[in-house]
């Protein structure tokens, strides 16, 4: 099913209304629900945390996806090249676009890092010298794969190399093909840790911890976070969602696959929190352990089961495909820039983006080891992109697209750009969307960046 795009280049798409879901889910879904939210949760006090991220999901998180996937699906190319189509003349709204492409870099300056923590846990739990509910042993195992610059490297560098060679086999067939088949078992396995989780002493500590919110907890920079987190999440702010909306077929339901999407994803972000808190307090871990958090507790939960160390191959290989799905989407963004504004062909365009992170992910992956001491406001180039990406870029990005479909767009495109093939949604619901884009999602979005970064 290829289309000529506006740049005259042959694009593929999706190919089924199932494959449209299962790949945006599949972008969605990701380290996000299974290192981030975790970590994040613990760090920023609990349940408190999750009610302001389950708002910000609502309130700003899918009307902007909604936006961005709309945008995409009239632009059908990628976010640069739509935004000047779309926007009225002159006005330079494609800059966008542009940040988007950085964004994505950054991102994926740290992802790739993650990802190659969680493919090095492939191994480790295979050896099996992770195994244990005792923080010290599984603290130092994480510890000294993190604080070895070799390892550190050459695992994003493995990780660089294998996304590469999916992306090289084209859109359809590389993404939709391994999305499809891994959430269900992901989901069983998470729900067989959640049950195990709850079984342990001290579950109900957990479960206070993640659901009980303390409202002292809930700062300015807390709200920030959890903001962040909703973006991150979905995918949003940089361009991903556009991208991926450019592939959506004429008649896909544009609000109901972000809805199915948005409550799937929160669905598989508690099922890790209900995971892992009860054992954080069980086994004494220290939920402010950060980025390590899910890499010390999982392999608590599974030293509980009877052949625990097979699933846990199996959980940590299974979370290297989910962490699959959301990288492609994120190397998608400047892939395709490359290749339709630069004219560099596909393949180029991949090597090209996987050799730059190869030199600017290298900082991500030194942050605990080489360049532990080089920091930046107190933070290391890690935390740093994590940072900076989620609490400053996307949010820019989500406020300038909420403004743009807003003002610029107007109501009767963006309707029109909702519908599916013509066929009208509730027109109450899009003007409900369209009222959060023109004036609440810009103005919340920049009360929380202001607070949250103390300017204001
Ligand atoms: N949503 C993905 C996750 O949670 C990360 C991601 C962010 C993917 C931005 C694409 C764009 O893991």
């Amino acid at each position: 099913c290829g289309k000529p795009s506006k740049s005259g280049l042959a694009r593929v798409g999706f190919s089924t209304g199932f494959g449209v879901l299962a790949a945006t889910l599949g972008s969605a879904v990701g380290l996000g629900n299974i290192w981030k939210f975790p970590y994040l949760t613990g760090a920023n006090g609990g349940a408190g945390f999750l009610l302001v991220y389950v708002l910000a999901t609502l309130l700003v998180g899918l009307p902007v996806m909604m936006a961005e996937i709309s945008l995409g699906r009239v632009g059908k190319a990628n976010p640069i090249s739509t935004l000047q189509a779309l926007a009225p003349k002159g006005q330079p709204w494609w800059l966008i676009g542009a940040a988007g492409m950085l964004g994505a870099f950054l991102i994926l300056s740290f992802y790739s890092e993650v990802v190659a923590w969680v493919f090095a846990y492939v191994v480790k739990a295979m050896r099996g010298s992770i195994l244990s509910s005792d923080p010290k042993v599984t603290e130092a195992a994480f510890g000294a794969l993190i604080s070895d610059p070799m390892q550190s490297l050459l695992w994003q560098w493995g990780v660089l190399v294998f996304i590469g060679g999916i992306l090289l086999m084209g859109v359809t067939k590389g993404i939709e093909a391994i999305t499809k088949r891994l959430m269900p078992i992901l989901l069983l396995l998470l729900v067989l840790l959640c049950a195990v989780s709850l079984s342990l002493d001290k579950a109900l500590d957990g479960l206070v911890f993640l659901f009980q919110p303390d409202f002292s907890k809930i700062t300015a920079s807390v709200v920030l976070t959890a903001m962040g987190l909703a973006f991150f999440k979905l995918s949003i702010g940089m361009g991903t969602m556009m991208t991926y909306g450019s592939y959506f077929r004429d008649d896909q339901n544009i609000p109901l696959t972000t809805v199915r999407v948005m409550a799937a994803d929160l669905c598989i972000s508690m099922l890790a929190g209900i995971a892992i808190f009860p054992a954080v307090f069980t086994f004494g871990f220290e939920p402010t352990a950060g980025p390590a958090l899910v890499f010390i507790t999982i392999p608590a939960v599974f030293s509980q089961i009877p052949m625990g160390q097979g699933l846990m191959v199996v959980f940590f290989v299974l979370a290297s495909i989910a962490a699959t799905g959301a990288m492609l989407s994120l190397m998608e963004v400047p892939v395709v820039i490359l290749h339709e504004r630069v004219g560099l062909s596909r393949p180029k365009a991949t090597l090209l983006t996987i050799a730059l992170l190869v030199v600017l992910g290298s900082a991500s992956a030194l942050s605990n080891s080489t360049l532990a001491e080089f920091k930046l406001f107190g933070l290391t180039p890690f935390d740093v992109a994590d940072f900076v990406s989620s609490n400053i870029i996307l949010p820019i990005g989500g406020i300038f697209i909420a403004l743009f479909v807003g003002w610029a767009w107007g109501l009767d495109k963006f309707s029109q750009a909702m519908s599916n093939q013509g066929q009208l949604h509730n027109q109450q619901l899009i003007r409900a969307v369209f009222f959060l884009l023109r004036y609440v999602s810009p103005a919340l979005i920049l009360i929380v960046m202001l607070k949250g970064l103390k300017l204001f």
